[in-house]
């Protein structure tokens, strides 16, 4: 569930080598001896300046008038530009997703910067993902078996304020990511100098919620000489089609998350190209608008709610547009639906006879979430099966689709998605629905696959992106 509140602007934050940047949260598992950690840098962690407090409000009484003319020109000139911008863009995916038209995320091959395990035998990697609003760790083994996971919700953190709020995000992480990575290893029965390798989401996501887990790696891989493997959490999100399945590349990805709405051609590890992107909202954060529309619990992503609710709703009582029906390309959008499901509620209300806070009917509720469902799953599938066409068409070795990201744990979404599959004769692989939200299975399952490429990473060096599009460049 990133991005939502991120700048537009890409903001790297380079880390120092981190035998200097000990997470405090991370230093019982470190071996006391180590020459290399002082504890005196301890604070020097979070003194980024994403924690620096923000400026102080600017009174209108503070103003220069001298400048007012001058600032309406500049005004003037910058919503002209941006209108132009607009035009420019309209057709395109937003540039979060556009941005990665053109890029390949490339691998290296044969350089693993930080050694590798043995991969003659199966090995043991210790994942960590914090890129948002939950701390996540596993022990996965190469062999695919799930050794030890546990998962520090924020759920409750973000309830009151209607979604993620970064700052509470990264404080939760910082202070659970000890007892996350202590649980995990300890549910695999296993201690920290036990397993084989390392690996940790790198972004996208939260900068400051990344860099939490990205130290605690990098400190661990460091203090017990361990392979590193920086992770990029879409591929991960994409990889973990393949943990205990017969999925093998090429194949078509639909990834479905808070963050992002993106059909992919996957080719190999490192190697994916966007074939389709949103031009505004995702799907995950248009189901978590609508469950705020709805008076529904949102702490941990409004999509659970919204899906069991429209299992109770009548989906032909409210009407609302199919996004984008007459394009004829992958894009999606989702920013219209959202819209014209405030104006349905709003109508809703006005009646039931309710004022613009007042809550409706439960069944209410359940039939407008189920029309919401019901057309962003046409949209879906919409544009899916031009996808697909496209695809038998350009590479008819590609018959094989995999759906990932946190809203595809949503039951009714696989079902429609799996018979698309069905009525192409293509394969459909979607990962256990646990296992599509945010965890730290995924990282450690990213980090084995691309081991088994013989890529590793350097932790010393290793930095955090909030955009990581899929490009190394
Ligand atoms: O992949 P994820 O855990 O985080 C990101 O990488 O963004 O996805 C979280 C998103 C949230 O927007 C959440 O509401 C949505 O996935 N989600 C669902 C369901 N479970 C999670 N959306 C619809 N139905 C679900 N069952
Ligand atoms: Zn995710």
């Amino acid at each position: 569930m990133f991005f939502r509140s991120l700048p537009s602007l890409s903001f790297r934050f380079v880390v120092s080598p981190c035998a200097s940047l000990i997470s405090p949260p991370v230093r019982s598992l470190l071996p006391s001896s180590n020459p290399k950690f002082r504890s005196d840098s301890l604070l020097r962690l979070y003194s980024s300046s994403a924690d620096t407090p923000p400026p102080a409000p600017v009174s209108s009484d503070n103003i220069n008038n001298d400048d007012d003319e001058s600032r309406r020109t500049q005004n003037k000139n910058a919503n002209k530009n941006s209108k132009q911008n607009r035009r420019d863009n309209i057709g395109k995916a937003k540039a979060v997703d556009r941005g990665q038209y053109q890029n390949r995320y490339v691998h290296r091959p044969n350089n693993p910067l930080s050694g590798l395990p043995d991969t003659s035998k199966p090995f043991t990697v210790l994942g960590i993902e914090t890129s948002c609003d939950d701390t996540g760790v596993a022990v996965v083994e190469s062999t695919g078996k799930i050794l030890g996971e546990s998962i520090a919700s924020q759920a409750g953190i973000h309830e009151n304020f209607g979604g993620i709020v970064p700052g509470l995000a990264k404080e939760a992480h910082a202070a659970n990511i000890q007892a996350t990575i202590a649980d995990a290893l300890d549910k695999a029965g296993m201690d920290v100098r036990d397993v084989d390798a390392i690996a940790v989401t790198v972004g996208p996501g939260l900068e400051i919620c990344l860099r939490v887990g990205c130290e605690a790696a990098k400190t661990l891989a460091i203090a017990h000489s361990k392979p590193f493997v920086g992770v990029h959490h879409l591929e991960a999100h994409i990889l973990m089609s393949r943990l205990n399945s017969s999925l093998e590349f090429p194949f078509l990805s639909l990834l479905v998350s808070g963050g992002h709405c993106q059909l992919l051609r996957c080719d190999g590890i490192g190697s994916y190209e966007v074939i389709g992107g949103t031009l505004d909202d995702s799907l995950g954060e248009a189901y978590d608008k609508v469950a705020r529309m709805l008076n529904l619990p949102v702490g941990g992503g409004g999509g659970p709610a919204v899906e069991a609710l429209a299992k109770n709703g009548d989906p032909s009582v409210v009407k609302l547009p199919i996004p984008m029906q007459h394009r004829k390309d992958c894009d999606f959008s989702f920013a219209g639906l959202k819209n014209a499901f405030r104006m349905a509620v709003n109508k809703m209300k006005e009646i039931r006879g309710l004022e613009e806070g007042g809550d409706l009917a439960e069944q209410d509720k359940a039939d407008l979430a189920a029309s919401f469902q019901n057309v962003a799953i046409k949209h879906l599938e919409q544009r899916l099966k031009l996808a697909i066409s496209n695809t038998k068409r350009d590479t008819p070795a590609i018959d094989k689709l995999v759906v990932v990201g946190g809203v595809a744990a949503n039951k009714a979404i696989r079902e429609s998605l799996s018979n698309i599959c069905e009525a192409n004769e293509w394969n459909f692989f979607v990962p256990e629905a646990r296992l599509c939200t945010d965890n730290g299975v995924m990282a450690a399952w990213a980090g084995i696959e691309k081991i088994n490429c013989n890529i590793s990473d350097v932790p010393t060096t290793q930095e955090v992106f909030a955009r990581y599009p899929f490009s190394n460049n």
